[in-house]
């Protein structure tokens, strides 16, 4: 049968499928909507070869995210390549894409011991040549970005789970010393007061000998006034990977230090070629971390390193693994998508409500709903205890002796989170100087 069609027909075909192929959501709501319900940050890592060459590459990262941090451009090597000499053209395009789109910004990262370039690691410097070096990089680099960058990975990876279980060697150790650490923190805060300062490191998720030195150091630096305000999770994982207690009895930990958490380059690697259940088992472990941050109150966003298996590090890293992130090569969504995507939504509904929170002598009092014996309610994320009150049939909670947690004045965040992990929207409680309530729920 010969197929006969217009020519009119024809164009409208082929314009109406340059713009699908243009638009590479094809008319999905992306993952950032359901995120921003939420006051939470969904984002991926950008390589930017792709960046400036694909346009899909762009429009996906654009529909589906609302933080993004690069994989390379703004490391030392490729920022700082000669003394004297910076290049921002990469960054500078990324803090460009990022503002237009409203999205969030991490910068990565300020001083690692890897992607240093050859001026560095095969120049001789003293310690006090070698601090200028950081000082002038970091209030270079962060300075230039005031005010556009969310949060930095200002040290990366620092740690060594040796028998010292505390530093690593590197250029910085070694020139500079151990207070390297405190000094980029320092350095960083001076540059860009408003940006959020991270610690970021891989394998600290659980409770082991690489997190406990990670939490030995952040604890080191807290106690000394460092101005760290956060920790990364790399969360660079096999498919099968699980969330189990100690992650949340690692973020307990951290958030007693005040800490708030990112998961910062999550992916899931399958063994390749993939077995016909690979790609369940990785969607079940993205469901997992994602529900994990979305139900920890100190987790603030969900990175992955990268965004599809087309530019992935992993084949080049881990020879016979791939495909470990949410959109396959041809940046079509994968099971591991629709996983994150439900988590998302899935957190949305049936959350518990604080509508109300007062002081009744040395206690704290909280009224809302969605309340029952197994809520759990964190101030400022530390897990408080708290026990079930009834009042005029309302399920309320109790945390006695928090008044002493919280100073006339002082502001703190309030969260509940119910027993199947769904947690209630922030609501910020300013004690009054006559420790009546002056709550307000902010979303
Ligand atoms: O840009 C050069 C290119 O000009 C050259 O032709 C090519 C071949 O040698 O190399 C290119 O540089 C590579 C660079 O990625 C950019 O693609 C480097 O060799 C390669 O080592 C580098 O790998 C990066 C790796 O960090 C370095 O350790 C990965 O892309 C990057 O995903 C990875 O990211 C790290 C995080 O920063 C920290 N956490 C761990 C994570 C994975 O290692």
């Amino acid at each position: 049968m010969k197929l006969r069609i217009s020519v009119t027909s024809f164009i409208t075909l082929f314009v109406s499928f340059s713009v699908l192929s243009l638009s590479a959501g094809a008319g999905r709501e992306g993952l950032r909507a359901p995120a921003l319900d939420r006051e939470f940050y969904i984002g991926a890592a950008v390589d930017m070869k792709p960046f400036h060459e694909d346009e899909v590459y762009r429009n996906t990262l654009a529909e589906e995210f609302n933080v993004i941090v690069a994989e390379n451009a703004f490391k030392f090597e490729n920022i700082h390549p000669e003394r004297g000499r910076y290049d921002f053209a990469d960054a500078d395009a990324l803090v460009a894409f990022a503002s237009e789109h409203a999205m969030k910004l991490r910068g990565h990262t300020l001083v690692w011991h890897r992607q240093l370039p050859a001026w560095i690691t095969g120049g001789e410097f003293t310690r006090e040549e070698a601090i200028e070096i950081l000082r002038d990089h970091i209030e270079t680099v962060a300075g230039r970005y005031r005010g556009r960058i969310w949060a930095w990975d200002v040290v990366n990876e620092a740690v060594e789970a040796n028998e010292d279980g505390f530093r690593r060697d590197s250029f910085w150790y070694r020139t500079i010393g151990p207070e390297y650490v405190q000094m980029a923190f320092e350095m960083a805060r001076n540059a860009d007061p408003d940006a959020i300062l991270y610690y970021n490191d891989f394998d600290n998720e659980g409770m082991n000998s690489r997190s406990n030195a990670v939490y030995r150091l952040l604890s080191d630096l807290t106690r000394r006034g460092a101005p760290v305000d956060g920790v990364g999770w790399q969360m660079h994982v096999p498919a099968g990977f699980r969330i189990k207690n100690q992650h949340r009895e690692n973020a307990r930990r951290l958030g007693a230090l005040g800490l708030e958490l990112s998961i910062t380059e999550l992916d899931v690697r399958i063994r390749m070629p993939a077995a016909p259940d690979a790609y369940a088992k990785q969607a079940a472990t993205y469901r997992e971390v994602t529900g994990f941050c979305l139900s920890e109150p100190a987790c603030r966003s969900l990175v992955t390193w990268g965004f599809t298996d087309r530019h992935s590090w992993i084949p080049a890293f881990f020879p016979g693994e791939g495909d470990a992130l949410l959109f396959d090569n041809d940046l079509q969504p994968k099971p591991a998508y629709e996983a994150v995507r439900g988590a998302l939504r899935a957190s949305l509904l049936g959350r518990p409500q604080i509508r109300e929170a007062r002081i009744e002598g040395r206690d704290l009092l909280i009224a809302g709903g969605g309340f029952d014996r197994k809520s759990a309610v964190f101030l400022d994320w530390r897990r408080q205890n708290a026990s079930v009150a009834k009042a005029k049939g309302n399920t309320m909670l109790l945390i006695r002796g928090a008044a002493a947690r919280i100073p006339p004045g002082q502001t703190v965040s309030l969260y509940v989170r119910s027993g199947d992990g769904k947690l209630s929207p922030e609501f910020r409680f300013t004690r009054t100087g006559d420790g009546a309530d002056d709550g307000n729920t902010t979303k």
